[in-house]
């Protein structure tokens, strides 16, 4: 596969962290840093920073992404954000899928296939998450759940949506623990899933679409993994809170 073929995207998730001051002053630190990256850089921040990190980024290099969204545009769901809502008020991306959605708050195959496209149908770009648990790779079915993970969500997407879709194989072992997926583990499934991709929508769609690996990035790792010919890209948690951090990433995603 080559690389050129598609650019890079690195993103952070913050997940639950930052206020919106504290999102401003992040951001603000990590603008001159990243400025004039080749690849797509993107900060996905808690609904409530939202507006604040739009205003921040105005005229520069930096998308903005929510963590979530609900698949309907408006209606009696307590707590929840649509993609409609996201899209009005000017966000680019919305991770769908996230492990810590699945395991902690009761998302699945279905309802991320619903989120998905919902999000589509919005105008949004999607990261959609996929991977393992440490059980599933050692009985030596990883490759088998996350092409199901990606079918399933991808099921009824056409291949011009496709363009809106970014994956992140992120392997549930890897995330916040500090264990990486060595450079080899993270190539094998992202290269079965463009495998699966070329299968579903043919070979110029596998070769375009972009596949992050996530969990426990950093900016030391970041090189071994960025230079596999499958990974382009990362979704990274912990190191995106630190602005040194993530811009060595971002970097390296250029190199
Ligand atoms: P860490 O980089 O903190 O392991 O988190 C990865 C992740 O879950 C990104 O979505």
């Amino acid at each position: 596969m080559n690389k050129n073929l598609r650019p890079a995207v690195v993103a952070g998730n913050w997940k639950m962290n930052k206020t919106p001051d504290e999102a401003k002053a992040l951001l603000g630190e990590i603008i001159p840093l990243v400025k004039g990256a080749d690849c797509e850089v993107v900060a996905c921040v808690p609904f409530v920073d939202l507006l604040v990190a739009l205003e921040a980024t105005k005229g520069t290099n930096i998308k903005i992404g929510a963590q979530n969204c609900h698949w309907e545009k408006s209606g009696a769901f307590t707590g929840e954000v649509s993609a409609e809502m996201l899209k009005a008020i000017g966000v680019d991306y919305v991770i769908i899928g996230h492990s810590e959605r699945r395991t902690l708050f009761g998302d699945n195959d279905l309802t991320v296939r619903k989120r998905t496209r919902a999000a589509l149908d919005a105008g949004l770009k999607v990261i959609l998450c996929v991977g393992e648990y440490l059980e599933q790779r050692e009985q030596g079915i990883t490759t088998e759940i996350v092409r199901l993970q990606t079918k399933i969500a991808l099921l009824g997407v056409s291949a011009e949506e496709l363009k809106n879709i970014v994956i992140a194989y992120e392997p549930v072992w890897a995330i916040g623990t500090g264990k990486t997926a060595t450079a080899a583990q993270a190539n094998e499934v992202n290269a079965a899933i463009r495998e699966l991709i070329g299968e579903l929508y043919g070979k110029a769609a596998a070769d375009a679409i972009v596949i992050q690996y996530g969990g426990s990035m950093n900016a030391a790792n970041a090189e071994e993994l960025l230079s596999q010919p499958d990974v382009d890209g990362g979704l990274i948690g912990g190191a995106s809170l630190k602005a040194k951090d993530f811009s060595v990433i971002v970097s390296e995603a250029n190199a």
